[in-house]
């Protein structure tokens, strides 16, 4: 069986990942790191634009580059920020987390190297999801 990848690690990825962040409007840079069932890591950062509505978060970023490059059976994602306030994942984002990846691990780190750790299903209770489209009367 693959050796799965350690907390530590994926948090170091995020981390790299955070300093590639475009985040010129916001100056608030986030990176994220996503493991996947065959081993890959897919890592991503925010990046803003100047119309703002455009922007996309960093865990969208990985879960897109990683369903695009055929991956699936998410493991666990990594967060991290440079707050001192771990920073959960936006709305819109667990939405996406939700749908590609289910009840994962969801690791929350800072600079300091404080870190916690969560399950989807806590921080996205009563989700919307495609069995609702199968449950029409
Ligand atoms: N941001 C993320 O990348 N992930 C989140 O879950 C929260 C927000 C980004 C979007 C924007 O570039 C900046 O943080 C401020 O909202």
């Amino acid at each position: 069986m693959r050796k799965s990848i350690t907390i530590k690690k994926l948090v170091q990825l995020a981390r790299e990942s955070r300093e590639r962040a475009h985040a010129p409007f916001s100056r608030f840079k986030v990176g994220a790191a996503l493991a996947a069932g065959d081993g890959r890591i897919f890592t991503g950062c925010n990046v803003e634009n100047a119309t703002y509505g455009l922007t996309i978060c960093a865990e969208r970023v990985a879960i897109f580059k990683a369903v695009s490059e055929g991956a699936h059976r998410f493991q666990q994602i990594a967060v991290v920020t440079a707050s001192k306030h771990l920073t959960p994942p936006c709305g819109a984002c667990r939405q996406i987390i939700w749908e590609f990846c289910g009840d994962i691990p969801v690791v929350l780190s800072n600079l300091d190297g404080k870190t916690e750790q969560f399950r989807m299903s806590e921080l996205f209770p009563r989700p919307f999801d495609q069995s609702f489209l199968k449950k029409m009367r």
